[in-house]
Parts: structure tokens; C-alpha cells; sequence
């Protein structure tokens, strides 16, 4: 995403070391180690990546700005990061344990974030489970909401029911947990 180019150092700077990396390592947890899983729009790898690789699992990071890859690839030198969109995942089918995506779908608006979910789930072996946070609101249209960060303008969008999106791709929603003011989780798994 363009605009991550824009805002990398302060991104990085405001992003805080510790939101969702709870979430990340319950996700980790369930899953035998060194397991292999994709962080979807990975940013610059701290602290969800970093939280990941340090729980013993093999981390690949998938995102689509080259800024953020940049500072991914100086905080995390050994471990595999692609440039990448996540509507269009580069990887082999059946092929990883786990995903996890936090702070990206609310960038996208409904189509995409369905093509999203199709392109996740293509990657996902049977059983495995795919974490997402997504807009904490679920009534608004497709018109979404314009917020600004950092004098960049990016459209949030919110989905009326992910349990019925997420269905159409063998994704069953299993759980939906709000941090208020920060992000909802929405954990799913792999269906067939
Ligand atoms: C709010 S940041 C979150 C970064 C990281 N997951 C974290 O926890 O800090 C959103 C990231 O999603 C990436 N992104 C947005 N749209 C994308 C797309 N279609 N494909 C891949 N990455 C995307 C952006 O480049 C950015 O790095």
C-alpha cells in the first residue's frame, strides 16, 4: 500500500509494542511447533511477526509497500517477508498452518476484502486457523469511513456480518473478541 510508504517511520514509531501480540501468541499456542504461518500485510514485523518467530514458529510476511518491507527486513534479517498483495496470495495451495492479519482488512473495501479471504483461505491447510482484525463497527455501508492518519486518508470499511462473508470461503467463524478502542478479532479456521 502506497501510502505505508509515506507514513513507514511513523508508523513505526506509534505503532506500540504490544497491541495484538496476546492475541498473535494465543493463535501460535494451538498450533506444534515450528509451524508455518502467514502474516498477512506484515508492516514492518514488530511486534506480531517478532511475537511469532520468538514463540518458535516459521513466519513468512506478506505485504504490499516496499517501506514498510524495508524496515521488516532490518528488524527481522532471518526471517522471509514477500512484496506482495493479499487480494492475490503468491503462495502454494494447502500450505500453511496458521494466518494472521492485523490492522490491514479495514483498509480494504467489501469486494476486496472478500478476495482477501479467498486468497487466505486458498493458502490454509484443513483445520488451520486464520486470525483478522477488522473494523469494530458493523453497521456501516459500503461507503465506509474516511479517517486520516498521520495527514494520510484511508477509507475504513466495515462488513455487516463477517460470519457470512468468511462462510463463503471455508472460513467458520469461531470467535470475535473486542479490545475496545483498538481493534475486533475475528478467529476463524479453515473449514475444507
Ligand atoms: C496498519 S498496518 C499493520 C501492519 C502490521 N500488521 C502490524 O501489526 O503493525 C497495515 C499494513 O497492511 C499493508 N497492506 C494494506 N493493503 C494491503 C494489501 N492489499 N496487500 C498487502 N498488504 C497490504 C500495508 O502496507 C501496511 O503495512
Amino acid at each position: 500500500m502506497r501510502e505505508y510508504d509515506l507514513i513507514a517511520d511513523w508508523y513505526a514509531n506509534d505503532r506500540g509494542g504490544s497491541v495484538g501480540v496476546a492475541e498473535a501468541l494465543a493463535v501460535a499456542a494451538m498450533l506444534p511447533a515450528h509451524s508455518r504461518i502467514l502474516d498477512v500485510g506484515c508492516g514492518n514485523g514488530v511486534p506480531i511477526t517478532e511475537a511469532l518467530v520468538n514463540a518458535g514458529h516459521r513466519v513468512i510476511g506478506l505485504d504490499s509497500s516496499a517501506g514498510m518491507i524495508a524496515r521488516f527486513r532490518a528488524n527481522l534479517p532471518g526471517t522471509p517477508v514477500v512484496r506482495g498483495d493479499a487480494r492475490a496470495s503468491p503462495f502454494a495451495d494447502n500450505s500453511f498452518d496458521a494466518a494472521i492479519s492485523w490492522g490491514m482488512m479495514f483498509h480494504l473495501p467489501r469486494r476486496d476484502q472478500a478476495s482477501v479471504f479467498a486468497s487466505v483461505s486458498r493458502v490454509l491447510k484443513q483445520g488451520a486457523p486464520f486470525l483478522f482484525t477488522a473494523a469494530e463497527i458493523d453497521s456501516a455501508d459500503d461507503a465506509g469511513i474516511t479517517g486520516t492518519m498521520n495527514g494520510v486518508t484511508f477509507h475504513y470499511y466495515a462488513v455487516a456480518s463477517y460470519r457470512t462473508l468468511t462462510m463463503e470461503f471455508d472460513l467458520t467463524l469461531i470467535d470475535i473478541h473486542d479490545d475496545p478502542g483498538v481493534s475486533t478479532y475475528y478467529l476463524t479456521r479453515k473449514s475444507s
